[in-house]
């Protein structure tokens, strides 16, 4: 009871348990055991630390990780990602406690449109269909019609009436794309990611020139510049599966480098260089989906919480969009 409370005021200073560990804990063992005990199930996204990402039930994109999220008969969840990826699963399980290790865990996209302000930028708009990339506020999805991934963005877009128009938020990158590959124009809310709107062109362009032999492969969230270089782009799932089927043997990954884990695992002969940012690090990492620790999972399981909390009008009014989102890929088989 006791320990209880302490883990409940460092939640309340810090918005994730900052409690010490004992040092001798096999981690994966009492996670293992926390799991069972309490019928939870961990979904993580490819981008979390490689220990979470081998400790999960679940590790996908944001497509798969919310398929899950509503098929799921756990009783908890424990989201290994960011917050609006939580809300999300929030959203399909009203019901359930949805845990996020830190609540700090944000995204600098769904930062970058701010609900009230993108209210007024809507009301400009009042014939236009919203389309929300999943990586935004669950404010923010009260006001959308329909939600998408960048696995199933392509398909969403075409599945709106060629002659309705459509507001496209918050990624700026991704609508750009959206728009040169459906050949929609559509008006495009100025957000964007930053891991990948730092990718460096010099020095991708000299890493191509150094391994002819390789395939640069990039998200749809980097920048156009750099999207012209790429031999494919896709969703982290879309990059995966590329990487294992493609015949090259080397691959330059332009999104955030925490997918190498499962590029590894999947394809261990092959190698992977990470495609560097316009600063002095070496590779790409989200300091939001890094907040997530393998402590921090731990104790977030043992203390349920920080648990995701929602009011019910947000629920509500933006469950709507992530469903029609379910019910298209379902129908594409995606
Ligand atoms: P996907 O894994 O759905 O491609 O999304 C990438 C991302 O930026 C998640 O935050
Ligand atoms: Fe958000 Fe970008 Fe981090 Fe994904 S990689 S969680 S879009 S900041």
């Amino acid at each position: 009871m006791e320990a209880l409370v302490l883990a409940e005021k460092k939640l309340a200073k810090n918005g994730f348990l900052d409690l010490d560990v004992d040092p001798t804990l096999d981690l994966f063992v009492e996670i293992e055991k926390l799991k069972r005990e309490k019928n939870a199930i961990i979904l993580a996204h490819y981008y979390q630390e490689p220990d979470i990402q081998d400790i999960a039930d679940y590790i996908g994109d944001s497509l798969g990780l919310s398929q899950q999220a509503e098929a799921t008969d756990a009783d908890i969840i424990v989201f290994a990602g960011v917050h609006f990826m939580a809300e999300t699963a929030k959203m399909l399980n009203p019901q359930k406690k949805v845990l996020l290790p830190d609540l700090n865990a944000g995204c600098s996209l769904a930062d970058s449109a701010p609900a009230p302000l993108f209210r007024k930028f809507k009301e400009k708009y009042p014939d236009h269909t919203v389309v929300s990339y999943i990586n935004c506020t669950a404010e923010l999805k009260t006001m959308t019609d329909v939600c998408c991934t960048s696995t199933n963005a392509v398909h969403i877009i075409n599945s709106i009436p060629d002659d309705q128009p459509i507001i496209f938020a918050p990624d700026k990158n991704l609508g750009a794309y959206l728009q040169r590959k459906s050949g929609r124009e559509m008006v495009i809310w100025n957000g964007a990611c930053m891991v990948h709107e730092i990718f460096s062109d010099g020095k991708i362009t000299k890493l191509i020139k150094r391994h002819p032999e390789a395939k640069f492969i990039a998200h749809p969230e980097c920048e156009a510049h750099i999207l012209e270089k790429a031999d494919y782009i896709g969703s982290t799932t879309g990059l995966l599966n590329y990487t294992r089927d493609d015949e090259a043997t080397t691959f330059i990954v332009a999104t955030e480098s925490g997918i190498i884990h499962q590029m590894q695992k999947m394809s261990p002969s092959k190698t992977f260089i990470p495609a560097p940012p316009n600063n002095t690090c070496a590779c790409n990492e989200c300091p939001h989906m890094r907040r997530n620790t393998l402590e921090k999972l731990y104790l977030c399981m043992k203390y349920e919480l920080p648990e995701i909390h929602l009011e019910p009008w947000i629920i509500d009014q933006g469950r709507a969009c992530i469903d029609r989102m379910l019910d298209i890929s379902a129908k594409a088989g995606l």
